[in-house]
């Protein structure tokens, strides 16, 4: 079992509880992070060979996407034992090591999990495929009789995320037609029925497996989608469009209102825990339904997205800002920040295309048309995320966004692994560009993630974004991420952010305590910077001049702890 907790968790009961409220939390994509064993496929070895890195990139928790056995028909949303490590990527033996180690450093561990659906090989699923319609172990799950005269049809209109229908017809075991059985994503990611007790209990004993093996907080996939419902007739529902679901919480499939029951049987036992367990929702709900999912007596935070489809354009992001801020007072969590995962193309490519281009049709003429402008998002990118590391709240970070890292939109079709891909009939590309194993090293074989190659190809332009090309280059992404993170790890105390006035459209200028304060030009002309010391910006500056598409740090020295500057220089 992971070892003790080391001394900074045993700081003030409230500081230890409140941890994750303005921690940097560092996303790991484990089976394209660090392979030690040269299968091409990442492990917990290979995460746990890497702590010194993420120690020194100064982060305070990292967050591991699914690791569990899973036959990967979704990167491994698809689990098939809730309670175990995918004997690809290790043991559980190697997950206490994993724990342990980062722990000793004082990196926080959080898990993933996935409670919408299952995979199709887990034992239930396989039971319930076993067993009459009607029986307990099909009542774990959402089997429904087809429509039309011999059953033939889906019993309702319900789109899946990856395409098509969400039913997907069984057999019975003389081989003729059965039942249907629903599920919001792939076939072989059946959704459970959350109104089965079973079904709830059971998620309970795999949060106390992952929390008694020392893990501080749980990332919650797809948390708006639990409850459904599936009162009779179902009600129709042909398209789904995520941020679009009504304000009343009485959408068919997401963010019911009821969901929330679960999530207040979770929180009573993630309070058991000292300190308490923390958890994020991934809810993809309009921002004000976002609220619920934060508060104290449920998940206690929730991801923001609202960044991931923001232009490059500062009234947009001054909204996002505020309302988020806003939204953190109201539920009394705080703000998350969030420019790039695992399911979207990298905030490096996004920023570097032109305003409004679709992305989807982008990846599929393999990251030609529009043209992306790479030095244009890298400047971008690097803007973006000092600026929202120098707001309160929380900042998630995904590997490899520390080394600039685009989009890899030319994968060939014949190695794409997205089941998007095949879904959608080749009409959408799917997430694999996100997902390409790290490059650790420009001259090992794979880049150094690995002996045996990459499970997705890696570009030949990965050499220059390596690790072993980035540190200790003064500069580069990697170091501008390890500066800024010390910075705000020193300066960061409270909640509070101030705008300041009179900074010109474009231009987002905001102070924080401890004389902290950070300006972003997303305007067109070189912005006139107070005199202030800088200390670190994005890129480089002319003189006295912040250029477009660059953020800057200054600090107002003699401003002691806590307080406010009183006149705030404003430039010009
Ligand atoms: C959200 C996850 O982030 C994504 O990767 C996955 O495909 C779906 N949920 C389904 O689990
Ligand atoms: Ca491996």
């Amino acid at each position: 079992m992971p070892d003790p907790l080391p001394a900074r968790f045993a700081s003030t009961e409230e500081s230890r509880a409140a941890w994750w409220r303005d921690a940097v939390v560092y996303q790991i994509y484990p089976r394209s992070f660090a392979d030690s064993n040269g299968d091409g496929i990442g492990d917990l070895p290979g995460i746990t060979s890497r702590v010194p890195y993420l120690a020194s990139l100064g982060i305070d928790a990292v967050w591991l996407s699914p690791f569990y056995p899973s036959a990967l028909a979704d990167g491994g949303y698809d689990v098939d034992d809730y309670r175990d490590v995918d004997p690809r990527l290790g043991t559980l033996h190697d997950f206490d090591e994993l724990v342990a180690a980062f722990h000793r450093v004082d990196i926080r561990v959080m898990v993933d999990i996935v409670p919408n659906h299952s995979s199709n090989r887990h034992q239930w699923f396989r039971d319930a495929l076993a067993s009459p319609p009607g029986s307990p172990e099909r009542a774990r799950y959402v089997f429904r009789d087809g429509r039309g005269e011999a059953g033939e049809l889906p019993p309702s209109d319900w789109p899946s995320h990856f395409g098509t229908s969400a039913w997907t017809g069984t057999q019975d075991l003389d081989g003729t037609p059965g039942q249907w059985y629903l599920h919001l994503f792939s076939p072989e990611q059946p959704d459970f029925n959350w109104d089965n007790r079973e079904v709830q209990l059971d998620f309970l004993t795999t949060l106390r497996f992952w929390a008694d093996r020392g893990v501080d907080g749980f990332r919650v996939d797809v948390a708006h989608a639990l409850k459904k419902d599936l009162s009779e007739p179902l009600r129709s529902k042909p398209a789904f469009v995520d941020f679009d679901n009504p304000l009343s919480g009485d959408d068919v499939l997401f963010d019911r209102n009821e969901v929330h029951s679960v999530y207040r049987e979770w929180r009573t036992l993630f309070d058991e825990y000292d300190p308490p367990r923390f958890a994020v929702a991934e809810a993809w709900v309009r921002p004000e339904r976002r609220v619920l999912y934060a508060r104290a007596d449920g998940l206690g935070q929730a991801f923001n997205f609202d960044l991931l489809r923001a232009d490059w354009d500062a009234e947009a992001f001054r909204s996002v800002i505020d309302q988020n801020l806003e939204m953190a007072r109201e539920s009394g969590s705080s703000s998350t920040w969030v420019l790039s995962n695992h399911d979207v193309v990298r905030h490096a490519t996004r920023f570097g295309l032109p305003k409004g281009t679709d992305l989807h049709s982008w990846l599929l003429s393999n990251g030609v048309a529009p043209a992306l402008d790479r030095s244009v998002g890298l400047r971008r990118a690097r803007a973006a995320t000092m600026l929202v590391l120098a707001l309160p709240g929380s900042t998630y970070i995904y590997q490899g966004e520390e080394l600039g890292l685009a989009e890899v939109a030319d994968i060939p079709a014949d190695q794409i692994q997205d089941p998007i891909w095949e879904r959608t009939a080749h009409t959408g590309k799917g997430r694999d560009g996100s997902r390409v194993p790290l490059p650790w090293d420009p001259h090992l074989p794979s880049f150094g993630f690995g002996t045996g190659g990459a499970h997705l190809p890696q570009p030949a332009w990965f050499a220059d974004l390596s690790v072993g090309a980035q540190s200790t280059v003064e500069g580069s992404t990697f170091e501008m991420y390890r500066e800024a993170i010390a910075h705000r790890t020193r300066l960061h105390t409270s909640d509070e952010l101030r705008w300041t006035s009179g900074s010109p459209s474009g231009v987002l200028d905001f102070e924080r305590p401890n004389g902290w304060r950070s300006i972003t030009n997303l305007g067109t002309e070189p912005y006139r910077l107070p005199e202030l010391e800088v200390i670190l910006s994005s890129g480089p500056l002319s003189g006295q001049f912040l250029p477009p598409d660059t953020t800057a740090w200054m600090i107002l020295h003699g401003t002691r702890a806590n307080s406010w500057t009183r006149e705030l220089p404003t430039g010009s």
